[in-house]
């Protein structure tokens, strides 16, 4: 059995977390490897439902699961995760959990800097999470971050502390915010650095330990293709790489040890926050998905903007990530239409495009091409077997099939782990 990547191909929000759990099952280590609390997976397993926005989703299944040196971490808001999930039952020991000591700290600050700089930007607004992830990955590249493995060496964290504030206190001042000082910060740093200490590790020697033993490992991504910093719909995007390229670099290991790409596509589409979004819904339609789709944001609680399937942005993340194999998943919210909507291309001006071009300009102006296709009428909430879809439900995903260009391993038709229909299984998928 090889390793699997899961990605999302859309904006986010595909339901990666229950696709998560559901491999996590048979993989022996989980890596989250961009990202930060910015993300949000929820995992629905009997009668409780778990939110995560740090931890790996394997630490729902006790099995190892590394934060690796790609996401940028918030401590507070790691360890307050632990704190909750714990009370929740689950066991969360430095045995289980890794965090890698070469990741870089999210800091009160690149919050501040982050809804500071949301409230003033009126409509040219990103509509971020608030959680400081774009302002502690520019940190990370400006080589002025502060490591976890900084927060050890007091001594030479004072001269970090003083680098980093020198960067921020004029942007700090230009944003009409309050003063950091040198001893607060390191204050605040020393108070947080024996709570996370015990799961510090160089998590890149745990992970390739575990690949030469032959352990299956599973790399979980968070956000989407389309949220990508190089190929998403930029500005509007996070400030990670979000495609499967970056499980390697993000966790520490060789890009083969990617291994099998699963990306995760929601059978019509969804965005939060700002942005370019060719086949938006505005109108009832789009409000009936929404609604039958529960699509609030699991982290901040916004209210999702939703669409038909779009079958171009879907064929671009499959080509720039590598997918093998697609979940296909919320088939059910599809339910009870007259006829659905496809997008099979776009029209900007007197040109049909087969791609999502690289300009905001451009992305905002074009038309999509819908092909329709029949909808159906019975309840597919909760089935299991491709026999037990209608047959209109059948060839709705048939056609995506052909559209995007990969095969459709599996359905899923309910937040519950068990409701998923395994067309091909993805640890069998020939990698
Ligand atoms: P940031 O990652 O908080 O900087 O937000 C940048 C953009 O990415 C905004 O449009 C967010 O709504 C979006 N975003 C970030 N994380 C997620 C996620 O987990 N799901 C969906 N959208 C996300």
């Amino acid at each position: 059995m090889g390793n699997v990547t899961v990605i999302g191909a859309q904006w986010g929000d595909e339901g990666k977390g229950k696709v998560i759990d559901w491999l996590a099952d048979r993989a022996d280590v989980v890596v989250r490897f961009q990202g930060g609390n910015n993300a949000g997976h929820t995992i629905v397993v009997g009668n409780s439902t778990y939110k995560f926005a740090l931890l790996p989703s394997g630490v729902v299944q006790g099995k190892l699961s590394i934060i690796g040196n790609g996401v940028v971490v918030d401590p507070w808001a790691l360890l307050e995760e632990i704190e909750r999930v714990r009370a929740q039952g689950l066991s969360i020991t430095p045995d289980v959990l890794v965090l890698a000591d070469n990741a870089c700290l999210v800091l009160p600050m690149h919050r501040d800097l982050d809804v500071a700089r949301e409230a003033r930007a009126g409509a040219g607004k990103i509509g971020t999470t608030g959680r400081g992830i774009g302002p502690a990955y520019e940190d990370k590249v400006g080589r002025r971050a502060i490591r976890f493995c900084d927060l050890g060496d007091e001594a030479a964290l004072g001269a970090k502390i003083e680098r980093l504030l020198a960067h921020h206190a004029p942007l700090r001042r230009g944003l009409g915010l309050p003063e950091v000082t040198s001893a607060g910060l390191q204050t605040l740093l020393a108070q947080v650095a024996p709570k996370v200490a015990p799961f510090l590790q160089p998590a890149w020697r745990v992970l390739n330990s575990a690949i030469t033993d032959g352990r299956c490992v599973l790399f979980e991504g968070a956000q989407a293709t389309m949220l990508d910093v190089d190929h998403g719909t930029y500005p509007f995007v996070t400030s990670s790489n979000t495609v499967a390229g970056q499980a390697a670099t993000g966790a520490g290991a060789g890009p083969q040890a990617a291994g099998y790409v699963l990306g995760i596509v929601k059978a019509y589409t969804t965005r939060v926050g700002e942005g370019p979004f060719p086949c938006e819904l505005t109108d009832e339609i789009g409000e009936r998905l929404g609604v039958r789709g529960h699509e609030f944001g699991t982290n901040t609680g916004r209210k999702r903007r939703c669409g038909w399937f779009d079958a171009v942005l879907v064929r671009q993340s499959v080509a720039i990530s590598g997918i093998k194999g697609v979940v296909l998943t919320k088939l059910d919210v599809l339910d009870g239409f007259e006829t659905l909507k496809v997008c099979t291309g776009y029209r900007l001006g007197d040109r049909v495009l087969d791609y999502l071009p690289a300009s905001l300009h451009e992305q905002a102006s074009v038309e999509p091409i819908y092909e329709e296709l029949p909808g159906w009428k019975e309840n597919t909430h909760g089935v299991r077997l491709w026999s037990g879809l209608p047959p209109a439900a059948q060839s709705y995903v048939r056609r995506i099939e052909a559209l995007i260009g990969a095969r459709v391993d599996v359905v899923t038709t309910s937040p519950e782990r068990e409701d998923i229909i395994l067309i091909r299984d993805p640890f069998a998928g020939g990698f």
